[in-house]
């Protein structure tokens, strides 16, 4: 898929940065050798100066062989005594390598393959986070996070109708979607988050999104209002080069926010389904959080599609007062 050239900039400077930030911290475990272990620093100049001499020998080409073989000695030799003084000092064999992110193309985004440039799916990787880096700019992604979720505003006593008590319910919730983030992956199933407004919804999808972000995932956030008006922009201004379009299917995981109070027309109605249903049917994770509950949610968007949704997604109820209003 193609990508803007702002979106290529972006992966490219940040596989630089990890490639910068390994090469940097093999050197200062270098330079804290040598401080240690002064021999060491002498045997590696050594090392080098004895390619050198190689290389004079080759031009000389006198006596040749002769010469090659003892500067291949004293560099064997040399070597040895490397390995042991690091070895006998605890250091492992490799500590002057750096350790790239990604070891198979040293985080250069590239690698050989039978002769070939192949693009490393590091990089293909990269490029997803910054495609959808770009996309949430305007999001409040930032805002919400898990530490600011606070259990303490929703009831600890059982509610008369459900015999639920909101607080240990919400705990149950709280600690499900830590779950999810922790140790979400490509083939993370999705979750239907149903409730109420002010109960956190939003705030713990975007507490999601945060961490998922962190490990390295492209994630987009939207809300359907935005969505449905920027798909339907799109469509009369006959604008189909907008990123977006790819990065609803291709991202590793989408949440669509407040499903079912966009403004609803036939066309929106089935543009969002058919984002939706290209995502279930290739498995790839959706948060998905609505407001309505599901007669509403039906109304609008037919029951086989409801039930398809529900019957692929982990349901959460949320519970409580309006956290607005309490906070107010
Ligand atoms: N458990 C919570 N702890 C702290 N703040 C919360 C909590 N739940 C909601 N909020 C805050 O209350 C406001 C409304 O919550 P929001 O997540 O938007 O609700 P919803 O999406 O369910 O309508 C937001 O400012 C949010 O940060
Ligand atoms: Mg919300
Ligand atoms: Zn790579």
């Amino acid at each position: 898929m193609g990508y803007s050239s702002n979106v290529y900039k972006a992966a490219a400077d940040r596989l630089f940065e990890r490639r910068l930030k390994a090469e940097k911290e093999a050197e200062k475990r270098r330079e804290e050798v040598y401080k240690k272990l002064p021999r060491v620093k002498e045997l590696e100049k050594e090392i080098s100066s004895v390619s050198i001499k190689v290389a004079r020998a080759v031009l000389n080409g006198k006596d040749l062989t002769s010469q090659m073989s003892r500067l291949r000695d004293e560099n064997l030799s040399m070597q040895n005594e490397l390995s042991e003084i690091l070895k006998s000092n605890g250091y492992p064999e490799n500590f002057f390598e750096p350790s790239y992110f990604c070891e198979k193309c040293s985080d250069t985004g590239y690698y050989d393959e039978n002769g070939k440039t192949v693009v490393c799916s590091c990089m293909k990787q990269a490029l997803v986070q910054c495609a959808c880096d770009e996309l949430n700019k305007t999001a409040p992604l930032s805002l919400s996070t898990f530490d600011s979720f606070q259990l303490d505003y929703y009831e600890k006593s059982t509610d008369i109708k459900t015999n639920i008590s909101p607080y240990n319910h919400m705990a149950k919730v709280l600690s499900y979607c830590k779950n999810y983030a922790e140790n979400f992956n490509k083939n993370s199933g999705s979750l239907f988050m149903k409730g109420k407004t002010g109960l956190g919804k939003t705030h713990l999808s975007l507490a999601i999104a945060n961490e998922v972000i962190k490990k390295g995932f492209g994630v987009i956030y939207v809300s359907a209002p935005s969505l449905a008006h920027r798909l339907e922009k799109n469509f009369f201004s006959k604008k189909d080069n907008d990123p977006i379009n790819d990065m609803l299917l291709e991202c590793d995981l989408l949440i669509v926010d407040d499903l079912g109070t966009e403004f609803h027309t036939q066309f929106s109605i089935s543009e969002i389904y058919n984002i939706l249903n290209s995502r279930i049917l290739s498995l790839k994770p959706i948060i998905i959080n609505t407001n309505l509950n599901l007669l509403e949610l039906e109304k609008i968007y037919s029951e086989r599609f409801v039930s398809r949704i529900m019957g692929n997604a982990e349901k959460l109820d949320f519970m409580g007062t309006d956290i607005r209003v309490i906070k107010k």
